[in-house]
Order: C-alpha cells, then sequence, then structure tokens
C-alpha cells in the first residue's frame, strides 16, 4: 500500500510534467527507476514470494515508465466520450424515444410462441413451451449482469425460444459501437432489432405481429415521436397475427432456422407476402422505428468510470498492487492493446484469435462459424443497413471490401464492466476472466477458420493472475437505476 502510493505520486508527476513526451522519456524514466519509486508491485519490500516466484520469468519487473503511462492514459482520459453522434438514426438522442425504447426493451408482449422442450418453466427459462408473450430483449440482456445473459443454465449461450449458438454481448456502452453483433452483420441499433424479433431461437415474432402490438399498446406514445401510425390493428388493412400464429410454429427446433414457415415476415407466403409493397414499407419503417427508440435507450446504458479512472486521476488506494501490475501488463508483455484500445478498451474491429468452438450448455458448438467474413457480407447484402433507404444518412461505416483478415475474426468486446459478465468470448465458452488471460497467454488455440493473430505471451503466472485482476477493476457505477427497469 505504502509503495503503491509512493510510486503513484510519481507516476502523476510524471504526467504533470509532460515526462511522457518522446523527447523526454528517457531521462523521466532514468530519474524514476533511480529514486526507486517506479516498481512493479513485486518489488514491495513486503512480498518476497512474488519476487522469488518472478525469478524464473522475466515478467517480473515492469517499471512505470513514461510510455507505458501514456499508454494507460489512452485508456483512461479525464472523462469518457458520450457515444458518438449518429447521422444515420435522428432519433438517436431523442429522450422521449429513449422512454419509449426503454417500456419496449422490457416488454415480453412481442413475442410469439417458445418452441424448445427445454423451456420447462424452472428459473433458467422464460416460461414453458408452447407459452407466448415470455421474451423481451431483458430476458437475455439482464441488468443485473451487464446486460448480458446470466439466467440461462450454464450462463453461456442464452435460451430463449429456442437455444442460440452465441453468447448474448453487454450492452454497456454499446452505443460506441458502429459495427454490431459479433460478426459484424448489423450496422446500426435501428437495424440490429430485427434479429431478435423474427428469430425462431429468440422471440420467434415477427416485424408484423411486432407493429400490432406496438399500435394495441403504444400508439399515442409512438405517434407523439415518429408521427402517425398505419392502421396496424386494424383487421381490414393487416391481417391480425395471434400470439401463437407468429414466427415459427414448428416445435423442438434445435437449429438456426425454423423447420416450416416463419409468418409475418417477408417470404412467409402469406401474412406479410400478402400485403401491398406499400404496407409492407410501412410494416418495416414502424419496426426500424421500435429500433430507433430502443437504440436511444441503449445508448444511455453505460459503464462509467470506475477504480482504474480513480487511481489513474491519483487515488493510489484506488487499486491493489496486483491491479496495478496487471494495469502495466496489459500495455506492455501482454500486448491486450493491440486490439484493445482507446477509453472503451476496443478498436471497434474484428480479429482472428485462434478461438476453436466449444460445446456450451446444450446447443451444438457454433462450428463452421466465419465471423466477420461473412457477417460484413450479410451487413452489405442487408436492404436495411445505413446504406439503404431506412436510414437518416450513410457515414460510411461499412467497409467497401471485405479484408482476407476477416476470415474467422470476431468483434472485439470492450472491456468495461466486463467482470460483470457471466461468460466470455462469442461462443460464452469461458467462464472466468484467469480462463480468458489463459488462453491468450498460451497464443490461442485452434481458428476453425482463417489465421490466428495471437501468439504466445509466456507471462508469469503472478502476471497472468494480476491481468485477471486487473480485468475486474474495469468496473464502474453502470447506468442510473432508473435504467435497470420497466420506466
Ligand atoms: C435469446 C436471447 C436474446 C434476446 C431475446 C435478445 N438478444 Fe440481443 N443478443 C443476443 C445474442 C446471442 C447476441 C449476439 C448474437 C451474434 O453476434 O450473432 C445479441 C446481440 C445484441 C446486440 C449487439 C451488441 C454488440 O455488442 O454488437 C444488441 C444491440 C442487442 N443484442 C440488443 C437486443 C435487443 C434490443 C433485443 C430485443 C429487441 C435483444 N437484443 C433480444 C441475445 C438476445
Ligand atoms: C489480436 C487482437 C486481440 C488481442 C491481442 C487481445 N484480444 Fe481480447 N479479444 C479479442 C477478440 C476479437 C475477442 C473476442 C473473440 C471471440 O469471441 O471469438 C476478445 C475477447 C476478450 C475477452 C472476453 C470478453 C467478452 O465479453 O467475452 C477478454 C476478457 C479479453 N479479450 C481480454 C484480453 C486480454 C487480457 C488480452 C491480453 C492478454 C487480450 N484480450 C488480447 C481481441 C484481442
Amino acid at each position: 500500500m505504502k509503495t503503491g502510493i509512493a510510486r503513484f505520486t510519481t507516476v502523476a508527476a510524471l504526467a504533470a510534467s509532460g515526462g511522457h513526451c518522446a523527447g523526454s522519456s528517457h531521462a523521466s524514466a532514468t530519474d524514476v527507476a533511480a529514486d526507486g519509486a517506479a516498481r512493479p508491485p513485486s518489488d514491495s519490500p513486503t512480498s518476497d514470494d512474488d519476487a522469488s516466484a518472478d525469478a524464473g520469468g522475466d515478467a517480473g519487473a515492469v517499471p512505470i515508465d513514461p510510455s507505458v503511462l501514456t499508454l494507460l492514459e489512452m485508456l483512461s482520459p479525464p472523462t469518457l466520450p458520450a457515444p458518438p453522434a449518429d447521422d444515420t438514426d435522428r432519433f438517436a438522442d431523442d429522450p422521449a424515444a429513449a422512454h419509449l425504447g426503454q417500456e419496449l426493451f422490457f416488454d415480453p408482449a412481442f413475442s410469439g410462441a417458445l418452441l424448445d422442450p427445454d423451456n420447462d418453466g424452472t428459473a433458467h427459462t422464460l416460461g414453458s413451451a408452447g407459452q407466448t408473450g415470455r421474451v423481451a430483449c431483458a430476458g437475455c440482456h439482464l441488468p443485473a449482469a451487464a446486460f448480458s445473459d446470466s439466467r440461462s443454465l450454464g450462463g453461456g449461450i442464452s435460451l430463449a425460444s429456442g437455444w442460440g449458438l452465441r453468447k448474448a454481448p453487454s450492452l454497456l456502452d454499446v452505443g460506441q459501437d458502429k459495427l454490431l453483433m459479433w460478426d459484424g452483420r448489423r450496422d446500426a441499433l435501428y437495424n440490429q432489432v430485427f434479429g431478435p424479433i423474427e428469430s425462431p431461437l429468440e422471440m420467434n415474432s415477427s416485424r408484423l405481429y411486432a407493429v400490432e402490438v406496438l399500435a394495441s399498446k403504444y400508439r399515442t406514445e409512438y405517434e407523439a415521436i415518429f408521427g402517425p401510425m398505419p392502421a396496424f390493428d386494424d383487421p381490414q388493412s393487416f391481417p391480425q397475427l395471434a400470439a401463437s400464429a407468429t414466427g415459427c410454429q414448428q416445435g423442438g427446433v434445435l437449429t438456426p432456422t425454423c423447420t416450416g414457415t416463419m409468418h409475418g415476415m417477408p417470404g412467409d407466403d402469406a401474412e406479410y407476402s400478402g400485403l401491398s409493397p406499400t404496407d409492407q414499407q410501412a410494416v418495416t419503417l414502424a419496426v426500424v422505428n421500435i429500433g430507433k427508440a430502443v437504440g436511444a435507450y441503449e445508448r444511455r446504458l453505460t459503464c462509467g468510470q470506475g477504480r482504474f479512472d480513480r487511481w489513474m486521476r491519483g487515488d493510489a488506494s484506488a487499486l491493489s498492487a496486483s491491479e496495478e501490475r496487471g494495469a502495466v501488463v496489459f500495455v506492455t508483455t501482454g500486448q491486450c492493446v493491440r486490439c484493445h484500445s482507446g477509453p472503451y478498451l476496443s478498436d471497434q474491429t474484428f480479429h482472428n484469435v485462434g478461438l476453436t468452438p466449444a460445446q456450451v450448455n446444450f446447443s451444438p458448438p457454433d462450428d463452421g462459424d466465419h465471423g466477420a467474413a461473412t457477417g460484413i457480407a450479410a451487413a452489405l447484402a442487408d436492404p436495411l443497413s445505413t446504406q439503404g433507404s431506412f436510414s437518416d444518412g450513410d457515414d460510411g461505416r461499412l467497409p467497401t471490401t471485405i479484408p482476407p483478415t476477416f476470415e474467422g475474426a470476431f468483434k472485439t468486446p470492450m472491456l468495461r464492466c466486463v467482470g460483470g459478465r457471466p461468460a466470455f468470448m462469442h461462443t460464452g465458452q469461458l467462464h472466468t476472466l484467469n480462463e480468458v488471460v489463459a488462453f491468450f497467454n498460451r497464443g490461442g488455440d485452434r481458428p476453425e477458420f482463417g489465421t490466428s493473430e495471437i501468439k504466445a505471451l509466456g507471462l508469469s503466472t503472478e502476471d497472468q493472475s494480476a491481468l485477471a485482476s486487473f480485468l475486474h477493476a474495469l468496473d464502474g457505477p453502470g447506468p442510473d437505476t432508473s435504467l435497470l427497469q420497466a420506466p
């Protein structure tokens, strides 16, 4: 503790003196070493165990020199940037839209029947097979689990109508992201909602049913924001779908596609296909607006600054010695900042880290998954994308070509509040941060597709556990409590 304060004082003084500028860095680093303050936590006189454990490796002595400090400052600016303005969605920061979006996020009324017989009505499920109206966004993005899924059995992947293949990502700070999903196949919060609504494994519903529920429950509020809503609840104008008739009716679905017909959406050869193109357009637009409302709410979900940031501002007691050491390893020998960079600890792009998909829970392993190579291709082909007519503008967020490195690559997750997530990686197959660190330390495993960018690190066991404790220190206060339930 004493060592920590002394060392941190030196770090803060360095920052104040601008010692991290390239020109002066060598002299400053020497000064720090000379006064004995800038030593790794393991050099504390009280931690002989650490010192001897480190003797076998060379990662023990990691002085916080100015270049390291510069790297740490990039992870912790004095204030965290708000979600960037969104040219594709003019309601992105509309308070009334965010209020409606919060209601919709917690409302299960939009969902069709639960299909998988694993839905046995226990607390790990959202109800019993055959029941309708059980699945809200919040059913898999739980406020208490950093808006990830701690409800489904095993805490890895989600069981809603059926079992999915990928883990529900945390939604904290999702407003920072432009390319969404683990593989980038959605490029805006407003079009992302079509995924869960129309997936037979998630809400098992459809855009037509969604607007009918919207009309019956939220017409006034919707119209105050988005203008007049067509008569979606008038059977003369739109065929009315029962909750049990939306989406897929084929029970026992264990694969990502419905074995029968999805009703109420494009390709149903029935209720939706029978609508005039104008009416189809009106239905889709209303769901886009649902997405804009939900997106405005999601942009408010933030982790916020926590102990790491307090430590960077000079509160030496905010981090333990191990957490301090982990911070240094993160930006140096651990090489984590190669990808986990910036204030949210993500470069917001896609990398192949050599994960071999494993079976998680009762779902088959997520194999055959090419990641961003197919995800970005899907986004480019999506009529709902930011390049299409439902977008309020195209800010060029979609790449024009798909680089070969996107083969087998997944999105670098942001890491603020990472300790609150129930499982890790896109498959949810790693259950502790220690396992994640061990994974990177061994150079990953064997990617199913493409080439891994990860090489073995050879970190000492101390450095590995320090890294894991640092990750836990990336906690924060989370969103305002008023955002954690239906308004
Ligand atoms: C069955 C569980 C489930 C439900 C219900 C669900 N989600 Fe998700 N969500 C997931 C999973 C799993 C992923 C990642 C899927 C992928 O990458 O293929 C995801 C991804 C996302 C993402 C992208 C996050 C990122 O970091 O890229 C957003 C945003 C999101 N969901 C919002 C919602 C909203 C809004 C709803 C309700 C309309 C919803 N989800 C309903 C499981 C669910
Ligand atoms: C080459 C880029 C790259 C490097 C280097 C890297 N990561 Fe990652 N990290 C990723 C990607 C991409 C994922 C998601 C991979 C997946 O799900 O298939 C990930 C996942 C994670 C996760 C899981 C988060 C979640 O929500 O599932 C943690 C924690 C993490 N990394 C920490 C680290 C640490 C600590 C280091 C340094 C030892 C590191 N990463 C190095 C790109 C990288």
